[in-house]
């Protein structure tokens, strides 16, 4: 499937980006594709203003690099702006409701990202806005990354259905995300986790019968030479999350078999490509020679957040492009 010329099913209706799971295949197409083409047009110095006048509340509980920048810069580009608010320094880190908080914004501003601890309150956010909201992850999910891993794929491989992706450790909101994302589109993925340390039950079913309409399999173990073996990509993320920092040095004792290292990664196909959202510790989940050597595409797949960044705010906020 050339996605550059991908034709949609059905217009892009959806009003937020809360959780991928709530995405059709197509809509989910739609957005990388668009994705693909903003950033052709932007390396040929077309300029894009489909935002022109519109702005972006981002509320942050977390850190972040990509995300920040990649929604405040891809803004820029678009014509519009976007705002930083760090949730400790806005009313809600006082105690304001997040149901006054979407309103009060969404008589201000055209859409809102925030990235938090809780899903719920992402989820809540959503229901009170009266403007599109995106989640730039929160402990469950991290849609946004899967979006630039998928585009990442695409554009290395040439193509999803029938790829398999390995993923290697934590079940946590990356996974959860390419769980959902990978069984979506075909891809095929394998996940090997520590016991204790999978994703929940319910992301594994649910993908599952998400990959029974497209055609791929899901397959949880905890065996990683098992997941690698043929890979077409090998994903880690850190161990120890935002927020999980205080079981930073109890989770390597459990972790270190699933270390991304040069034996593991000889186990997937010789042209498979490295893949991790980061930030990364190196010589934790994966090893310097790994993430940057020749097969590494970890900085294409930051990169790609701010393409595929715009064409989510293209689509959510501005009626297409
Ligand atoms: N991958 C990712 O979301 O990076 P940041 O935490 O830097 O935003
Ligand atoms: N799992 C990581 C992803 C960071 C982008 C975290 O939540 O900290």
């Amino acid at each position: 499937m050339d996605l550059f010329d991908y034709k949609p099913e059905k217009p892009f209706s959806q009003k937020h980006l809360v959780w991928l799971k709530d995405y059709t295949q197509d809509e989910i197409l739609q957005i990388i594709s668009l994705g693909l083409k903003l950033k052709k047009e932007f390396k040929e110095g077309k300029p894009n203003r489909t935002l022109e006048g519109k702005t972006l509340a981002m509320v942050f509980s977390k850190s972040s690099t990509r995300t920040r920048v990649s929604f405040e810069v891809g803004m820029y580009q678009l014509g519009g702006m976007a705002l930083f608010l760090s949730a400790s320094d806005i009313q809600l880190g006082r105690g304001e409701t997040i149901a006054d908080t979407a309103r009060v914004l969404s008589r201000m501003v055209d859409g809102i990202m925030i990235r938090t601890f809780k899903q719920s309150d992402v989820d809540e956010l959503a229901e009170y806005a009266a403007v599109p909201v995106i989640n730039g992850l929160t402990d469950l999910v991290h849609p946004c990354q899967a979006l630039a891993d998928i585009m990442t794929l695409y554009e290395q491989k040439g193509g999803l259905q029938g790829l398999k992706l390995a993923y290697m450790g934590d079940g946590n909101n990356v996974a959860n995300s390419l769980l959902t994302i990978c069984s979506k589109l075909g891809v095929n993925i394998s996940m090997a986790c520590p016991k204790g340390y999978e994703p929940d039950d319910g992301m594994i079913d649910r993908a599952k019968a998400f990959a029974a309409r497209s055609g791929s399999s899901v397959i949880l173990t905890h065996e990683p030479e098992a997941a690698v073996q043929g890979a077409d990509a090998v994903y880690t993320d850190v161990w120890a999350s935002m927020g999980e920092e205080s079981e930073t040095e109890v989770r390597k004792r459990f972790f270190i078999p699933y270390q991304v290292n040069g034996a593991l990664f000889s186990l997937a196909k010789p042209d498979a490509i490295f893949l991790h959202c980061l930030p990364c510790h190196r010589d934790e989940e994966v090893t310097a020679d790994v993430v940057d050597g020749p097969a590494s595409a970890v900085i294409d797949e930051a990169e790609n957040r701010l393409h595929v960044q715009k064409a989510v705010l293209c689509l959510l906020m501005g009626g297409g492009r």
